[in-house]
This record gives C-alpha cells, sequence and structure tokens, in this order.
C-alpha cells in the first residue's frame, strides 16, 4: 500500500484532527532537549481513548508498521526517536486523571498526565504521589511507568514499579489488557502489570494506570553536608537512615567538580556551602510533625559536627530555601547547557564500591582526548550514579571509548549499566554486562510472543 493510502485509512480510525502527518508534524519533535529538529514519521495519532489506541495498534500490526510511542519526550535514551517509515502515537492526549479516591488512598489515571500536573492535584486532598525528579513538569505517566522510573526518593517509596496498583496496557495486536484493580495484594497468578513495567513500550502501550498514594508529608526538611572522603559518605548514610527512623527520603551525592558548575550559573542556585570539600550531600527528611521533625533534624546535624562525622553543613530554613537546595541538584541543564556535546550514564552499583569505581572513571575519562567535562552526581543511596559527559564532538569512536571506560568494570562487580534511564536504542549493546545470556534469551521470547511482528517500539532493550 502506498503512504498517501495508510496515511488516509490511519485518519479514518479517528475523530477529525487526531491523526496528524505532512506539514502538520514539522513542529513536533522527538526529545524535550531537541525542539528544533522535527519528528520524521508517517504520521502521528494523538489518541483520546484505549479504545482508539487499540484501533490503531489493530491496523499497524496487520499492516506491520512499526509504531513508536511517545509521551512526555524525557527519556535519555534515545527512547522516542522516530523515523520516517513509522507511526506515531503520542499519548498527550489523554490527560485525564479519572478518579482520586482519598478512602483507598489511589488515583486513577490516564497516561498522558503530566507528573507535576498529578501533584498539583492531589494537594488538596492532603494526599501524594512520592515520585519525584527534575523532569516532573513534563514527564508523562505512560512514560514513567513504562520506563520505571526512580528519582530523588526511591530511597524512601522505591521505584515506579513499587507505585503501581492497577494498569491498562494495549498489545501490539490491539487486545487490551485490563487490570484497574486498586489493591495492594493480589497473588492470583502472575503478575501481569509488571511485564509492561520498565519493559519501555516493547511488549505493550500502557494506557491507563492505578497509582498509590501515600498521606502527604507536612514537614519536610533539607541539608547539604560537606566531606573530604566517600567513606563518611557511607557512615552518614547509615548514621541517618537509622536515626531518622524511615523519615530520610533522599541522600543524594555531588562530587565537587559538579558542584561548582550547578551553583555557578545564577544566584537562584547560589552554592550553599563553599566549594572546599570534595563530596557534597543533599539530605531530605518527610514528617508529618513539623516542629519536632525540624528540631529533631537539626540536632542531628549538629552531632554529625561535634562528632567530626562530616566537614560542614548546612540547614534549609524555609520551604523557600529547600527548594533553592533541590534547584541546584535537579536542574542537570546547568551542566549539560555547559558541554559542546553531552553523553549521560545512570549506572548502579554497590554502595560500598562507589568512591573508587568513580575516581576511576574520572581518571580514565580524562586522558581521552575528546573529553572536555566529566560531571558525576547521584541517588547515592540506591547505588546509583549519574555521569554527564561533555564531549568535542559526536563521533562514534569516541563515543564507544567514554562507554567502555563506564561500563567495562560493571559486570565483576555486580553492577548495572541503566539503574533508572533505561536501555532505549543507546544502550542495547551493552546490555550482557548487566544481564546473563539465559536473561536475554527470556526477554526475546517475552517480546516475540506479546509482539510477534515486532511493531512495538522496534529495536528498544532487545532484537
Ligand atoms: C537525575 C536524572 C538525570 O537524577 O536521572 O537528575
Ligand atoms: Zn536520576
Amino acid at each position: 500500500m502506498d503512504r498517501l493510502d495508510l496515511i488516509n485509512n490511519l485518519k479514518q480510525l479517528l475523530p477529525e484532527g487526531a491523526f496528524l502527518s505532512g506539514e502538520h508534524i514539522q513542529s513536533r519533535y522527538d526529545h524535550i532537549w531537541r525542539m528544533d529538529q522535527p519528528t520524521a514519521a508517517i504520521g502521528v495519532a494523538l489518541p483520546k481513548s484505549t479504545d482508539e489506541v487499540s484501533s490503531i495498534l489493530q491496523y499497524c500490526n496487520k499492516h506491520q508498521l512499526p509504531v513508536v510511542i511517545h509521551g512526555g519526550l524525557t527519556n535519555l535514551v534515545g527512547g522516542t526517536k522516530t523515523s520516517n517509515d513509522q507511526v506515531v502515537i503520542s499519548l498527550e492526549r489523554m490527560n485525564h486523571i479519572e478518579e482520586i479516591d482519598t478512602h483507598s488512598r489511589t488515583v486513577t489515571i490516564q497516561s498522558g498526565v503530566i507528573l507535576e500536573h498529578l501533584h498539583t492535584a492531589l494537594e488538596e486532598h492532603q494526599l501524594s504521589f512520592p515520585l519525584n525528579f527534575g523532569a516532573r513538569g513534563s514527564a508523562q505517566l505512560g512514560g514513567i511507568i513504562s520506563s520505571n522510573a526512580g528519582g530523588l526518593r526511591v530511597l524512601k517509596y522505591g521505584m515506579t514499579r513499587q507505585l503501581i496498583l492497577g494498569l491498562e496496557a494495549v498489545l501490539a495486536n490491539g487486545t487490551v489488557i485490563n487490570s484497574m484493580k486498586k489493591i495492594i495484594k493480589d497473588n492470583s497468578g502472575y503478575d501481569l502489570k509488571q511485564l509492561f513495567i520498565g519493559s519501555e513500550g516493547t511488549l505493550g502501550v500502557i494506557t491507563r494506570a492505578v497509582l498509590k498514594l501515600e498521606e502527604a508529608p507536612s514537614s519536610r526538611n533539607a541539608a547539604y553536608l560537606a566531606v573530604n572522603d566517600y567513606s563518611s559518605v557511607v557512615r552518614l548514610l547509615k548514621f541517618f537512615d537509622a536515626r531518622l527512623a524511615g523519615k530520610l527520603s533522599g541522600f543524594e551525592l555531588i562530587w565537587n567538580n559538579t558542584y561548582r558548575q550547578m551553583t555557578s550559573t545564577s544566584d537562584a542556585v547560589r552554592p550553599p556551602l563553599p566549594y572546599d570539600y570534595e563530596y557534597y550531600i543533599l539530605i531530605e527528611s518527610l514528617g508529618n510533625q513539623p516542629e519536632q521533625d525540624r528540631a529533631e533534624f537539626e540536632k542531628l546535624l549538629v552531632e554529625t559536627i561535634e562528632k567530626e562525622m562530616t566537614q560542614d553543613a548546612v540547614m534549609a530554613q524555609s520551604p523557600s530555601e529547600v527548594e533553592w537546595f533541590f534547584r541546584i541538584r535537579e536542574d542537570v541543564n546547568n551542566l549539560t547547557d555547559s558541554m559542546n556535546h553531552d553523553q549521560h550514564f545512570d549506572i548502579s552499583l554497590p554502595v560500598s564500591l562507589i568512591g573508587d569505581y568513580i575516581s576511576n572513571c574520572y581518571e580514565q575519562l580524562y586522558k581521552i582526548q575528546g573529553v572536555e567535562q566529566v560531571y558525576a552526581f547521584g541517588h547515592v543511596a540506591d547505588g546509583n550514579i549519574h555521569f554527564m559527559i561533555g564531549k568535542i564532538n559526536l563521533d562514534d569512536s569516541l563515543r564507544l571509548e567514554i562507554n567502555d571506560i563506564v561500563y567495562n568494570g560493571l559486570k565483576s562487580i555486580g553492577g548495572s549499566i541503566s539503574a533508572e534511564h533505561g536501555i532505549g536504542l543507546d544502550k542495547k549493546a551493552y546490555l550482557s554486562i548487566s544481564r546473563t545470556p539465559a536473561e536475554i534469551s527470556l526477554m526475546q521470547q517475552l517480546k516475540n510472543t506479546m509482539d510477534p511482528l515486532r511493531i512495538l517500539n522496534p529495536g528498544r532493550i532487545v532484537n
């Protein structure tokens, strides 16, 4: 069938204006950081319901048309890259918060709801969906769930996977798998929803979900601490986790040179502590007794100074100072904006080994010709460190040389090439560092079973 016929048929499956093609997709893009590069695609479907997603998929499957699923376009692994022979399904119009159930403490959403919109909607009910990260203003829940996003509160609340009670997804052939239960416990057979969570849209298109909520915390405290050796970082993590008894919600580590860059671009991110130390730690605690929580947090900080567990510390004195402390860590554009080209990582490894592993990477990376900046930071309590690496060009040889240094030591220490961003197209060649041949083969079998014609997000994760 020729392209025009395909486009016309796809248009007919959806209401007027819900399938865009030609000049109408010129202003669309594949990634939020590349808004100047128009999406190439046969067309873009903008379904408003699960049934519409199902009919597009039935058609694409029948005609073996590859489909790429678009959400908020904030992934960092090439997950939403699209080419001229592919159909985009974008969930952006499925942006309805269907129900906030204050008694069951659940929210039912469509996939296109933006995380920050959900946070705002929950405020008036004194409930919270605790997942939180820098891209919350654009990331959509469908993408968040399909990539099992992590972020800055995994330490207390877990990854996205732990926060999903029910899910609805559409298989490649259009079959709707509806498992929209509000219950925490359901051992009636395989937990099928977990197949779709974290599989990056390769096994089905997530259309709706039931999310688990928490009572909103009424106190939030934050502080920066500074130390000069990595063993002190681990010691402080254990100290705060033990003494805050379940209230420690964030423990982020920033290397000295990264901290300098993160705090140098404007007054909004001015440095809370001087530049004299090797490591900077941002800690957060959430609770429900504001005065008592604050006093306890402050007392613990003083104790770490008195016992010389930390070289320096500063506590946020108001909600706006908490925002300031977090803005420094969350706004990773302050790093990438300083680079000619960037390459980024989200490796994970045992917490005790991070100090040496990252020092060694720094040393090796700076030896590579063409590497201009190396910035490390991350969710150290989760064993997850990010690298943002600035480089002079986009040559493959340079990219591979950098990858080798960051990835090659991970296998022998039981690490992972992706703690939270996923594999996408970009990391596929390295999957065997994190996974055994038998695991990869099982992934391939699942893919073949659920999407035998391989139309869904082709080429992501496995071939
Ligand atoms: C972060 C993103 C890069 O932690 O995962 O800021
Ligand atoms: Zn992260």
